[in-house]
């Protein structure tokens, strides 16, 4: 389904956007018409659409108009023309009432610079956007502290921002956002100020976090590296306008142009590709209460060799193998408590395949991708690694 969709969207920055238009409807580049009007181009014709659910990476590099365009999807930029559609509303069209409301409800945005209110504690600054929709106090505090939970900063509820660091603000940044449990997430560079390493548990974060809450995420960044690991689909932009938009995939190994062929020749599939691309739905689990003969049929039906073993709140147990439930339904047993193999290797959503690979190639179990909370997500199976690689090395 799609939850955005973008239609030919123009910003003109300047007095006169008419003289622009008519020179970009001719095909004259952002320059050129720099040149000749005076008039920037903000975003030069885009259209694309946002499926429900999905994470949408914009990448470009400095100046190709990222943040003009994700600031026109909630118009803190108005638009010059085109048109933007959230839920087949036309928010090109909306009042300033109207826009308030979808902004209040549906919309939630993170920075790149955390935007926090110094002299605010961590919970009031994630309160804020309820407290502007006039959430009682109550309910105001419970939905701020759940969703401080949800990004793992439990406990620093009444710290003051100075207290913590740059990775911690910037989660206190997405809890402000997720609080008012929108629909959509609009992320602007929201990780590009964090060192590499928080940078990349920020990433596996956001994957683990998405596999829970299901938003539809736009995430901008300049990076491809980020864009490749947590993009669903990737719009490439340059000079504001779109040069491809694709999957990862899609784009690593048919790239639409020169331009995108340079951007990405150097980059290597195995260390980008991460589990959450190649994992599978888990499908049928077997559950600690089920006993041998159960698990087996479970397997037979699935045509499966080995099942994950969750407990009622889908929490990994362990795997067990057929050949082990066949032996204990010999010995007559009546529980799989004895023949749960507990070592089964658990990865995150955001581990590149290079890791994955390494991991599988010794062992004889699928993998298990796991979220924080140890709740099954997906599942790796050998094959489905060799496939991503092969898709790549091909061309
Ligand atoms: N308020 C403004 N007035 C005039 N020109 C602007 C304005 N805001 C943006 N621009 C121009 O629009 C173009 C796109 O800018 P934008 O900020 O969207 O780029 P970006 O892709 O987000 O870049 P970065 O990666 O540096 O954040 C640039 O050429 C910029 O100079
Ligand atoms: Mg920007």
């Amino acid at each position: 389904m799609i939850k955005i969709k973008v239609e030919n969207l123009v910003k003109v920055f300047g007095n006169q956007p008419e003289a622009a238009m008519k020179l970009l409807a001719q095909g004259f580049t952002k320059e050129q018409i720099l040149e000749k009007t005076k008039q920037a181009i903000g975003i030069g014709g885009v259209s694309f659409d946002v499926h429900e659910g999905e994470i949408l990476v914009i990448m470009g590099l400095s100046g190709s108009g990222k943040s003009t365009l994700i600031r026109c999807l909630n118009r803190l930029i108005e638009p010059t023309s085109g048109k933007i559609y959230i839920d087949e509303l036309e928010v090109t069209a909306m009042t300033l009432k109207e826009l308030r409301e979808l902004r209040q409800k549906k919309l939630g945005m993170v920075f790149q610079r955390f935007a926090l209110f110094p002299h605010k504690t961590v919970q009031q600054n994630v309160e804020y956007g309820l407290e502007i929709q006039d959430v009682e106090p109550g309910l105001r505090a419970q939905k701020a502290v759940s969703s401080l939970e949800l990004v793992g900063l439990k406990g620093w509820e009444s710290n003051y921002p100075s207290q913590l660091s740059g990775g911690m603000q910037q989660r206190v940044g997405l809890a402000r956002a997720l609080a008012i449990d929108p629909d959509i997430l609009l992320m602007d560079e929201a990780f590009s100020a964090l060192d590499p390493l928080i940078k990349r548990e920020m990433q596996d974060e956001l994957l683990a976090l998405q596999n829970r809450v299901k938003k539809t995420i736009v995430f901008i960044t300049h990076d491809l590296d980020e864009a490749i690991k947590i993009g669903d689909r990737i719009v490439l932009m340059k000079d504001g306008l779109v040069v491809q938009q694709g999957t990862p995939e899609d784009i690593l190994t048919n790239p639409a142009t020169e331009y995108v062929e340079k951007f990405v020749e150097n980059v290597d599939i195995s260390k980008v590709l991460t589990a959450q691309r190649v994992m599978r739905n888990v499908g049928t689990v077997a559950y600690l209460k089920d006993g041998p003969r159960t698990v087996l049929r479970k397997m037979q039906d699935a045509g499966i060799s080995s099942i994950f073993v969750v407990n009622n709140d889908y929490m990994i147990q362990g795997i067990v193998m057929a050949e082990d439930a066949a032996a204990a339904i010999e010995r007559g047993e009546k529980s799989v408590s004895e023949i749960i193999r507990r070592d089964t290797p658990q990865v995150v959503p955001g581990t590149p395949i290079s890791e994955l690979y390494t991991m599988m190639s010794n062992g004889s179990y699928p993998l298990a991708v796991v979220d924080d909370d140890s709740k099954l997500l997906g599942v790796i199976i050998k094959g489905s690694i060799i496939a991503a690689l092969a898709g790549r090395s091909e061309s």
